[in-house]
């Protein structure tokens, strides 16, 4: 197998570590992410995920393990990690309250010009990231980030990422308040974005959006990875998933209580998969079922 893009290695966080207020938030988390992998990274609200992710591009320093990006351990003492940190995007949760340019142009170049890059280099990056979440550069690069749609505003600040030329973007809920028709615009860029070679680990507590994006899903509990694996063997785990406080993706819940009615309906992740089951049992099941 080749080395993964990103891994943590035992990695435990401890938040306030040696005052009366310690709060152990990561207890020892192994994780590999390959390159070109679209993750799904869920669990329970306070089970670390926040915590983790801050983790993979240096924003907090392990206080045991190691975290290794691109084969550069992060804080070996030589470490470039300005370089290897470059190579992780990150995307906060509700990102857009970080806007605070005049111009949305501005605010997506903000990163570009620290990094010291030549205007044209900027303004070049700048469109080619706007244009990545569906935004016309003419059209939204003048106006103030603060005069658009939550949606807009969440995009912007995506855009702002992806003008860094990230290898990995991580994105902690990104669709978090979202009305259905922004979420699902979000979710088709970031779902192109990683059709185009990025890398994407995606923190969310929506399993519909995991069940629709995700090729391989780890659920954090209590700061330790409780499960890793497909999706469709993680949402199998119907007890385990009660106990770690997570639902089943709508589709997945509603082909299981078709069944406990006596319906001898497949299994399905998201609805075009339900629909299918549900055909295909109607088809199948005797006339005087019916
Ligand atoms: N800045 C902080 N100071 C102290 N404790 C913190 C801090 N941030 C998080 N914690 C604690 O660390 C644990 C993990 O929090 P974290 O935010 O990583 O969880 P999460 O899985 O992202 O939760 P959510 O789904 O609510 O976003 C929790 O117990 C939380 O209370
Ligand atoms: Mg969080």
């Amino acid at each position: 197998m080749p080395e993964p893009l990103l891994a943590c290695h035992d990695v435990a966080y401890t938040y306030r570590r040696g005052t009366p207020m310690a709060a152990e938030a990561l207890r020892g988390v192994t994780l590999g992410v390959a390159a070109g992998e679209l993750l799904g990274l869920i669990g329970p609200t306070g089970s670390g995920k926040s915590t983790l992710i801050q983790h993979f591009n240096g924003l907090l320093r392990p206080s045991r393990g190691r975290v290794v990006v691109a084969g550069q351990d992060l804080w070996a003492p030589r470490a470039d990690r300005r370089a290897a940190r470059r190579l992780v995007g990150l995307l906060f949760q509700f990102a857009e309250s970080q806007l605070f340019e005049e111009t949305v142009r501005r605010d997506v170049g903000y990163g570009p010009r620290a990094l010291g890059l030549e205007a044209d280099e900027v303004e070049a990056r700048v469109d080619e990231a706007l244009r990545q979440v569906g935004l016309d550069p003419a059209r939204f690069g003048g106006r103030s980030p603060f005069a658009l749609s939550g949606g807009e505003m969440r995009r912007v600040a995506l855009a702002g990422v992806l003008a860094m030329r990230p290898q990995v973007l991580v994105l902690d809920e990104p669709t978090a308040g979202l009305d259905p028709r922004a979420r699902a615009e979000l979710l088709d860029h970031i779902r192109a974005l990683h059709a185009r070679g990025l890398t994407v680990v995606l923190v969310t507590h929506n399993m519909d959006e995991v069940a629709l994006l995700a090729r391989r899903v780890v659920v954090l509990h209590a700061g330790q990875v409780a499960a890793d694996g497909a999706p469709r063997a993680v949402f199998a785990r119907e007890d385990d998933l009660r106990a770690w406080g997570l639902g089943l993706p709508q589709a997945a819940a509603l082909v299981r209580r078709l069944r406990s009615r006596g319906v001898r309906v497949g299994d399905a992740l998201t609805f075009a998969e339900a629909r299918r089951a549900i055909l295909a049992a109607a088809r199948e099941a005797p006339r005087g079922d019916r």
